[in-house]
């Protein structure tokens, strides 16, 4: 339990007074915490379209407002190469620990527009949740931040020393980001940082997440004739490069387990300990309702690992789109001149992107059919994340869920990726805890997307008692990982 405790058990007056202030706060004020993040929801900070470049700028400008009307007295966007990232500041004290808040507030492009209820940037409250693009993912975790922040500010003040620090790139892989901590280190110094972009099992059990997978991208270019071809005339004796291209990308893979053949892949991988798949099988996961979510016949994958171990702690690598030929209304009939694929792998940890990518390039280049050239390149890559299970942040925030949900959190692993954890870990020294409040069902990504609102509040209310418990660890307990 958080806090200090009489010798009956009890919590002190002290504790409960501004547990109940800040309850009956956000009980009061809700709706209007719910409104501005609607209003923050209908910016369409989409960042990997140009057209959106003003829209994203426009959404950090709204975050950092938001900041400076609550009380952060240092804020401004910090420029990179790409989309600014929001930096705000509260408190100086250092007899106070730092906390750092990293989110994004960038979203995911909204098609297929004509598959969602409401339009995707007109935000809607319907079945007790707020509808829009970035409601979960990450507005709506990153606004319960700042909710809890204005509660902690009308309830006696802030305890802790908070830095807040908000991406708008995340989405397409955090290019820039390293140049805003790069440029702020020193402003950065913190104990601990916190994340909420991630899920839950179910809205009535929290969760604190301890391993993320990385990521690598690549694309694979086949190129065959010097101009798409007459089928008729050219069938038969030139190499078809769609063709070509689907024989590489069905090599990839073992059809029946899905284990990647490339050469290497798993080389790194320690296997899992008896502990950690024990504490896998631990975790309450619903697989028949994830099975109905996805709208799947059935799952695949490799039966010597369990469902959650496949998602959570093995690698994949997923074709994401495929481009070949005629795509039109009717036939046509041509021999491509060219064809490619965008392809993903997640990592787990020890799997460092850049040599993983490679190791898939040259595989792919090397499967190359007579008759085609075939170039693959590595884009971009992000590190797993492993969060540490020892620091006192985790036992706090593990109180501060138990105290509003009144279940124990579960450990859990994410097969999602959030590269910027691991480069604040590492650049800045520092544990980063993972405590999401979102669910699955919440469609990430997809249309109708949507951030129930009774999981808004629970998130306020955990994040303002974690802020209080975070401030009683003692200077001395405040270990680096
Ligand atoms: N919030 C997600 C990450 C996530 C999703 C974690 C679901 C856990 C469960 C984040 O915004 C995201 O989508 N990240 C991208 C990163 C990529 C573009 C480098 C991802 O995982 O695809
Ligand atoms: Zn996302």
């Amino acid at each position: 339990m958080t806090g200090v405790e009489g010798q009956d058990g009890s919590r002190t007056l002290q504790e409960r007074s501004w547990k109940l202030e800040i309850d009956a706060y956000v009980e009061a004020h809700h709706e209007e915490m719910f409104q501005d993040l609607a209003a923050w929801c209908a910016i369409p900070t989409v960042s990997s379209q140009s057209e959106h470049r003003d829209d994203v700028r426009r959404g950090a400008q709204f975050a950092l407002d938001a900041l400076r009307a609550r009380g952060c007295g240092h804020g401004e966007l910090v420029e990179t190469t790409g989309h600014p990232v929001v930096h705000a500041r509260f408190g100086e004290d250092p007899a106070r620990p730092t906390v750092l808040v990293y989110g994004h507030y960038d979203v995911q492009p909204e098609d297929p527009v004509d598959e969602w209820t409401s339009p995707p940037f007109v935000p809607t409250l319907r079945n007790s949740a707020l509808y829009a693009r970035g409601a979960v993912d990450d507005k709506g975790q990153v606004w319960a931040h700042l909710a809890a922040f204005e509660s902690l500010m009308a309830s006696g003040g802030c305890p802790v020393n908070l830095i807040f620090f908000l991406e708008g790139e995340e989405e397409i892989g955090s290019p820039h980001f390293h140049e805003a901590v790069a440029a702020r280190k020193n402003e950065l110094q913190c104990d601990v940082a916190v994340i909420s972009d991630t899920t839950m099992t179910d809205p009535d059990h929290p969760a604190i997440c301890t391993h993320l997978r990385g990521i690598v991208a690549l694309e694979c270019h086949v190129t065959g004739p010097s101009a798409d071809l007459h089928s008729g005339e050219f069938g038969g004796i030139v190499a078809n490069p769609a063709e070509a291209l689907a024989r590489i990308l069905a090599a990839l893979k073992d059809p029946d387990t899905g284990h990647v053949l490339v050469p290497g892949f798993y080389d790194d991988i320690p296997p899992l300990t008896e502990r950690e798949r024990h504490a896998l099988a631990e975790v309450p996961f619903d697989e028949e309702a994830m099975r109905e979510h996805a709208g799947v016949d059935t799952f695949v994958g490799d039966p010597q690992y369990s469902l959650v171990e496949r998602l959570w702690a093995q690698p994949t690598l997923e074709i994401n789109g495929v481009t070949a030929g005629y795509q039109g209304e009717g036939s046509k009939t041509i021999i491509p001149k060219h064809a490619s694929a965008k392809i993903t792998c997640r990592l787990v940890p020890n799997q460092d992107p850049m040599t993983i990518g490679r190791r898939v390039a040259d595989f792919c280049e090397s499967l190359a059919p007579e008759g085609v050239r075939v170039k693959a390149t590595v884009q971009s890559g992000g590190n797993p994340v492993v969060a540490p299970l020892d620091s006192p942040y985790v036992q706090a925030t593990a109180d501060a869920l138990e105290d509003v949900y009144h279940a124990k959190p579960s450990f859990i692993r994410e097969g999602g990726s959030i590269p910027p954890a691991d480069l604040l870990q590492t650049a800045l020294g520092i544990p980063v805890i993972l405590v999401g409040f979102g669910i699955q069902e919440e469609n990430y990504h997809a249309p109708n997307e949507h951030f129930h609102e009774t999981s808004f509040m629970q998130a306020v209310r955990v994040i303002a008692r974690m802020m209080h418990a975070f401030s009683t660890i003692p200077r001395t307990e405040r270990s680096k990982p």
